[in-house]
């Protein structure tokens, strides 16, 4: 049965009629056309498909929509622009912090989740904040360091 579901997505109030079981992840990028989070495992394994709720980072392809009603959601499309880049986004980009790029918009989203209620990691704080979120080309290394980029700017 349909339900009737609120949702604020990157600032825009959104009204979505979906089964209740219907992932938050289908909606986002089959409804709503949001393409940048991206769908992984489909079993809350990857972090490719994270987006925040409510400031929280969270897997989009296990969380469904009669779940979230009224949430605050914010996918990487709304996290920064191409005029206004987030500061991790400019980080991640001056460290080169990406082969293929599938995975990056849920660790962009990990990352963002972690400066927001930990402005100053640590390096390991890092990892620990990202160690859920899988890349199969071995660019880990590359995005701890882009985060302690990001964390460095905001501070100078
Ligand atoms: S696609 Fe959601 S965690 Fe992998
Ligand atoms: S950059 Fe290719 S999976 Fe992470």
């Amino acid at each position: 049965m349909l339900q009737r579901v609120q949702l604020c997505v990157n600032g825009v109030d959104r009204t979505i009629h979906a089964d209740g079981g219907t992932s938050l992840l289908a909606v986002l990028r089959d409804m709503l056309k949001l393409t940048g989070t991206r769908f992984g495992c489909g079993a809350n394994q990857c972090g490719a498909c994270n987006v925040l709720v409510d400031g929280r980072a969270v897997a989009s392809c296990d969380l469904s929509i009669g779940a979230v009603d009224g949430k605050r959601i914010t996918t990487i499309e709304g996290l920064g622009t191409p005029e206004k880049p987030h500061p991790l986004q400019i980080a991640f980009e001056a460290e080169q912090a990406m082969q293929c790029g599938y995975c990056v918009s849920g660790i962009l989203i990990s990352a963002a989740a972690l400066l927001e209620r930990n402005p100053s990691p640590s390096a390991e704080e890092v990892r620990n904040a990202l160690d859920r979120n899988l890349c199969r080309c071995g660019a880990h290394n590359r995005m701890v360091r882009a985060v302690l980029r990001a964390v460095a700017s905001r501070q100078s």
